[in-house]
């Protein structure tokens, strides 16, 4: 039978011209013809402290970095109570290389509340991963389905981009995808497709998409529409914009200053020479906005870590 889109309850929830009966299709292919590609170290534990840490790098810094990064971090911070006992400023050390440093202390301020209200267990209900800091609700989706196994959509840029050129053949609303994205998971395979769609996400459809061989290529509505300009990923939320460049960028000089702070040492010199190079009132500021962060305290030896 043929649903009539204004008789499909389903299609009318978004406003997207998608019937019940599309969907499941949908969900049957994306099943059938998208598996997971990549053997990455945090997909072979379901052990939720791990699964976090591994979430909020992936928030801000390629596959590549964070297979190095999370199992060193895990040696150093096994358990949250392990990471609440170091303390801050060791969590901060750690993070060298990782960028976005503000994720360092909220993962630390993060293992601090999991001891304190949590007794020590990541807990597992999305309203309790969503009050820990840095937490959002990507990440809390991501906890839920790969460490808890739980039949959620994890809808990051990688498959936003997928659902708005292969299945809307539209640009998306974050909301969208979301709603979109759950109706896709099939019943007891959340891990898996969820793993799989982020893999097709970054190496079959992405930005710049291999749609040569690409196995959902016959369905895809952008693909049929004979790739219509403009590409629906494009104005679809949340789809990644090209990063500033680094090289004389703030972060940059946020980074240097961190590494300052890190190495423990009277600095007041090298900042002296960080303002003769870049400007004393850039420096300022952003020693200010490490202050802000909660990474460093300016002491009369220079800056230290918090
Ligand atoms: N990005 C976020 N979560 C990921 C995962 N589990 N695997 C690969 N990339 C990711």
């Amino acid at each position: 039978m043929r649903f009539p889109n204004d008789c499909d309850p389903m299609a009318s929830k978004t406003g997207i011209d998608l019937t019940a009966r599309q969907r499941s299709r949908w969900a049957t292919l994306i099943d059938e013809r998208i598996s997971v590609q990549r053997d990455l170290p945090w997909r072979r534990t379901r052990d939720p402290w791990g699964i976090l840490v591994s979430e909020v790098m992936l928030q801000q810094t390629q596959v590549d970095r964070v297979r190095h990064a999370w199992p060193l971090f895990l040696a150093s911070f096994p358990t949250p109570s392990a990471c609440a006992e170091k303390g801050q400023a060791a969590v901060v050390r750690q993070w060298e290389g990782m960028g976005y440093h503000r994720r360092a202390v909220a993962l630390y301020r993060c293992a601090v509340k999991i001891v304190e209200e949590f007794e020590g267990i990541v807990p597992e209900s999305e309203a309790a991963l969503r009050s820990l800091p840095g937490i959002g609700p990507y990440t809390a989706n991501a906890i839920l389905a790969f460490a808890f196994e739980r039949d959620v959509a994890v809808v990051d840029t990688n498959v936003a981009r997928i659902l708005s050129r292969a299945v809307a053949g539209t640009p998306l609303t974050q909301r969208q995808s979301q709603e979109i994205a759950d109706d896709l998971v099939k019943a007891n395979k959340g891990w898996a497709h969820n793993q799989a769609m982020l893999d097709f996400g970054a190496m079959v459809c992405r930005s710049s998409p291999l749609c040569d061989g690409c196995p959902l290529k016959k369905s895809c509505r952008w693909a049929r529409s004979g790739f219509a300009d403009p590409d629906p990923a494009s104005k679809t939320a949340g789809t990644a914009r090209p990063q500033a460049a680094f090289a004389g960028s703030d972060r940059q000089i946020r980074g240097k200053l961190l590494s300052l702070a890190r190495a423990g040492r009277q600095n007041l010199e090298d900042i002296s020479e960080l303002e003769k190079e870049v400007g004393e009132l850039r420096v300022q500021r952003l020693i200010s906005s490490l202050v802000d962060d909660a990474l460093v305290k300016v002491t009369a030896r220079g800056l230290v870590l918090r």
